[in-house]
């Protein structure tokens, strides 16, 4: 990571992997205009994925403490950089404390405040792709390939659905190492409580994409299929082998909407023969920039105003 110096204009930063790849460079500056603050300018700063803690640090330091760093969104890095850094937040959002990530940095009469925003940015692009009861019409299961930050907040916006329809019977979750995976239950079962949950969960600790393959083999038709592993963008490749048969039906949902995308593609190569429904990350993409800079610039972001903010970033794509 390059050293960060202290900025001579309002800025906004980008904390992610590769983020001079991201569309965010291109879509900022037109949001800006759009919301009036064409002053504010876009810095990205690159960490590898499970950066040292002190980096993480370093980052958050630089923004409490320069009057004009305004804030951050946070990618891939959500549950490192709050582990690093949780000390350096003055306060932290409810779904921040629920699930142990920041995706958003703000500060609020000079206060720093560090918040979640997939379980309402992801959560909202879910619901669009399923609509209403579709675990009731369908029957479907969920497998979450990847326990990081988006994985945690999507199971956390299924746990929370009052409608028994909008509740998978299983949700299975694989993930390469364990830590991740101990950190999902243990959100799963402080949330579940004392009520229990209308959905069972099965965590499978395993990096073999055969394995994935069988996993996904067991799935009925209509399950959900999700890439959070971040493999065809972060890092090369997917989670599956080329072999890999989906659930008829099946909704497939590749987190990312960049990069090789190859989960995505396997996908694609059977979704006529198998009935599937291939969705990328474009809107889960908007709805999260548009969450953070509305917490980051203290703006109310109207539906209105979101319309013609996705329009901009698709012009732009
Ligand atoms: N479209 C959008 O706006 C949007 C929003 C959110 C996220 N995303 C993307 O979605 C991806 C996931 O995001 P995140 O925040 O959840 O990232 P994350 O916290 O880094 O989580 C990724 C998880 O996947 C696991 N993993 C990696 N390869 C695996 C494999 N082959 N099999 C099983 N598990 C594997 C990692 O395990 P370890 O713990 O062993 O490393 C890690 O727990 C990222 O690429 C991110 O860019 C996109």
């Amino acid at each position: 990571m390059k050293m960060l110096s202290p900025p001579k204009a309002p800025t906004f930063y980008f904390i992610g992997v590769t983020t001079s790849q991201s569309s965010s460079r291109r879509m900022f500056p037109l949001w800006m205009e759009a919301l009036g603050r064409s002053e504010v300018l876009l810095e990205g700063v690159d960490l590898e994925i499970h950066a040292a803690p002190g980096q993480y640090r370093d980052v958050v330091a630089h923004i409490r403490r320069e009057p004009l760093a305004l804030g951050a969104l946070v990618t891939t890095h959500k549950i490192d950089l709050l582990a690093a850094a949780s000390d350096l937040f003055d306060a932290l959002g409810p779904y921040a404390q629920a699930t142990g990530e920041v995706s958003s940095i703000a500060k609020e009469n000079g206060r720093l405040i560090g918040r979640a925003t997939d379980p309402v940015a992801g959560g909202l692009s879910l619901d669009a792709i399923l609509g209403p009861g579709y675990f009731g019409r369908s029957g479907g299961h969920v497998l979450m390939l990847g326990a990081g930050g988006s994985a945690v907040a999507l199971a956390l916006h299924l746990m929370r659905k009052d409608r028994f329809a909008d509740c998978p019977e299983r949700f299975i979750v694989v993930n390469r190492s364990a830590p991740r995976l101990a950190r999902l239950q243990e959100m799963v079962e402080r949330e579940a409580g004392e009520k229990g949950s209308r959905t069972g969960f099965d965590f499978i600790q395993n990096n073999d994409s055969k394995r994935n393959d069988e996993i996904l083999a067991g799935l009925p038709p209509g399950s959900v299929v999700v890439n959070a592993t971040g493999m065809g963008k972060d890092t090369p490749g997917s989670p599956l082998t080329d072999g890999a048969i989906f659930p008829c039906d099946g909704v497939v949902w590749e987190l990312n909407y960049r990069g090789e995308l190859d989960f995505m593609c396997q996908a694609q190569d059977q979704q006529v023969d198998r009935n599937l429904t291939v969705v990328d990350g474009w809107e889960y993409f908007v709805h999260g920039w548009s969450q953070v800079i509305s917490h980051v610039l203290h703006v109310d972001i109207s539906a209105s105003m979101f319309a013609k903010l996705a329009e901009l970033a698709a012009a732009v794509r």
